[in-house]
């Protein structure tokens, strides 16, 4: 291998824990890893996975669990521990010291900001963050970032708008803080007021000097924009249930929106989706949150074998 692993050993908890040639290097691997999306490599042969799901997750877990499972390691762990059990501080770092006694890496989810940083502070094997409340979500930005350069050929010099709820979305602040590190054209937040980008996301934006604007509504900036990444209200972080339902069905996209909008568009979404997509979108050209979520799996066997220092030259990788 050419250049140092950036990779080897570390904890992932945010992605601005990584620069852009970070993940650059990541993604060299990834497409490597598109090879082997179904087959079998046993390059993490005899290491053991420990998912650590204190929240619930379908698709971040099993592409976890498939990544895993595609390099040959082995899966330990939980799917659904009902947060209220774990609640105790002292009852999370002890499952943590458990799992960091039997796996050679955790990867955690749980719905409190800060978990996976505890839970690095605590595991000497490295520790990825899988969410953690509102706060960061790396390992989706890193596959939403990875789409992009796919279906684009680069990430610098698009128009972008990160819609819905910027407030208690984990997955849009990690793919907003992704593309600080790259050179975005604009960067539209487009949320209702109560859901707007919390202060310190916009206040990184600013000591970054990265263009960006809130507006309301994606009707106001649709002619502009590249890529529109979609989240969900995240009813479940709400403190309070009447403050859901004032932003409740408050956007969404539908195919006579996107059509007035640029030819390439495209428009991604972390999943799980519910109402603010029209279904007639999904087979449309615009739709690429299928193949986003697909590219889990790749992006996830590229971490994986890189953390735990996989012998990337016996599957053809040219670093
Ligand atoms: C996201 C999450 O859990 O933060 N989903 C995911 O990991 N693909 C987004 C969401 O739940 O809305």
């Amino acid at each position: 291998m050419e250049k140092a692993n950036p990779f080897l050993g570390r904890d992932v908890v945010s992605i601005l824990d990584f620069s852009r040639e970070d993940l650059e290097y990541l993604f060299k691997v990834a497409e490597v890893m598109e090879r082997f999306r179904r087959s079998k490599i046993e390059i993490l042969k005899g290491k053991v996975i420990a998912l650590a799901f204190f929240e619930p997750s379908t698709r971040t877990r099993m592409s976890f669990e498939t990544a895993a499972k595609r390099l040959g390691a082995d899966v330990i762990g939980f799917s659904s521990v009902e947060a209220t059990s774990i609640a105790k501080g002292e009852s999370f770092a002890d499952t943590i010291r458990m799992l960091d006694a039997y796996a050679d890496l955790i990867v955690v989810r749980h719905k409190f900001e800060g978990a996976a940083k505890f839970a690095s502070e605590i595991a000497v094997n490295p520790v990825v963050n899988a969410g953690d409340g509102k706060q960061h979500h790396p390992t989706q930005a890193m596959l939403d970032l990875y789409t992009v350069k796919k279906m684009f050929g680069k990430i610098d010099g698009l128009t972008y708008a990160v819609v819905g709820d910027l407030r208690y979305g984990r997955a849009a602040t990690s793919f907003i803080y992704g593309l600080t590190l790259f050179n975005p054209r604009k960067i539209y937040l487009v949320s209702p007021p109560l859901l707007r980008a919390r202060p310190e996301v916009v206040e990184y934006l600013r000591k970054k000097g990265v263009p960006f604007e809130e507006v309301n509504a994606l009707d106001e900036v649709i002619e502009e924009v590249d890529v529109i990444y979609v989240t969900r209200i995240q009813r479940e972080r709400f403190p309070d249930p009447l403050e859901y339902e004032k932003v409740k069905g408050s956007y969404r996209i539908t195919l006579d929106l996107l059509s007035r909008g640029k030819e390439h568009l495209k428009v991604l979404h972390p999943l799980p989706k519910v109402d603010e997509i029209d279904k007639r979108v999904d087979n449309s050209k615009y739709a690429a949150y299928f193949e986003q979520a697909a590219n889990g799996v790749p992006v996830r066997m590229a971490l994986l074998s890189l953390i735990l220092g996989a012998e990337l030259g016996k599957v053809g990788a040219d670093l």
